[in-house]
């Protein structure tokens, strides 16, 4: 299976201008690499900026909105992001839970509309420092109880899970390959009981220094980054890393 990597912008870059040139020096990178998938994850308001600039990489958001169009003020439908061709929605990212409250039962709603559009969701899970602290198992009940939660009534679908522990994102700290590589095995063999079909990847400081370990890992489907997916040097290393494993 081709490895698949998600260029998540989180709030970058701060113009159109610089995000459509970003953007053409990734697709770049991705358009060499015959054996990888590439996502570019802008902000909303960046999409029709970056759109025109991909013909190899995907087009995904960074959230969607479960209802189609009507009084939401500030929210982004599914809607209107197929119009922009938006295949995958990256959904549950831990800063949405943490920053602006999205809970379980939105996550639940964001997947099964992202589903029900089309577009390839990508939800995110992980477990906090404070539960890592009690151990391994305890960080496998908590992954499970957002599994249930976030894929109520989901089955027999295709989808992708991020595994992002909350502790890794950003920090400089990422998880070891071998212990993301066993989270994501148990995550896989969740899904496999719904006979879910899903590219599995980690997150949380991937850089093009350490993601040959997570690469390599044939557990892991592919990579979720976020800080290294802004320097377009970075990104396109991490793209020949994936692309040659
Ligand atoms: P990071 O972010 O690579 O900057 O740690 C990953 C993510 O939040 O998706």
């Amino acid at each position: 299976m081709k490895k698949l990597l998600i260029a998540n912008w989180k709030a970058n870059p701060d113009a159109p201008g610089r995000a459509a040139r970003l953007a053409k020096q990734i697709e770049r990178g991705a358009a060499r690499a015959k054996k990888t998938d590439v996502v570019i994850a802008p902000p909303f308001v960046f999409l029709s900026a970056v759109a025109p600039a991909l013909r190899h990489a995907k087009l995904g958001a960074q959230d969607l909105f479960w209802e189609d169009t009507g009084p939401y003020t500030g929210e982004v439908s599914w809607h209107q992001l197929r119009h922009f061709r938006t295949a995958y929605a990256i959904i549950g990212h831990s800063e949405r839970r943490r920053l602006v409250g999205e809970t379980d039962g939105m996550v639940n709603k964001k997947i099964l509309a992202a589903l029900r559009a089309g577009i390839m969701p990508v939800l995110c899970i992980g477990e906090s420092k404070e539960t890592r602290r009690k151990g391994v198992a305890a960080a496998k009940r908590f992954v499970e109880s957002q599994l249930k939660k976030d894929l109520a009534g989901v089955h027999a679908r295709s989808l992708v899970v991020a595994y992002e522990p909350i502790w890794a994102i950003g920090t400089g700290i990422p998880d070891s390959p071998a212990s993301a590589g066993d989270m994501i095995e148990f995550i896989r063999r969740f899904l496999a009981k719904r006979r879910i079909a899903a590219r599995i990847l980690y997150g949380g400081s991937v850089t093009a220094e350490n993601a040959r370990g997570f690469l390599d890992h044939k557990g892991i489907d592919g990579a979720l980054v976020g800080g290294a997916s802004l320097k377009e040097k970075e990104f396109n290393i991490i793209i020949t890393i994936a692309n040659h494993g």
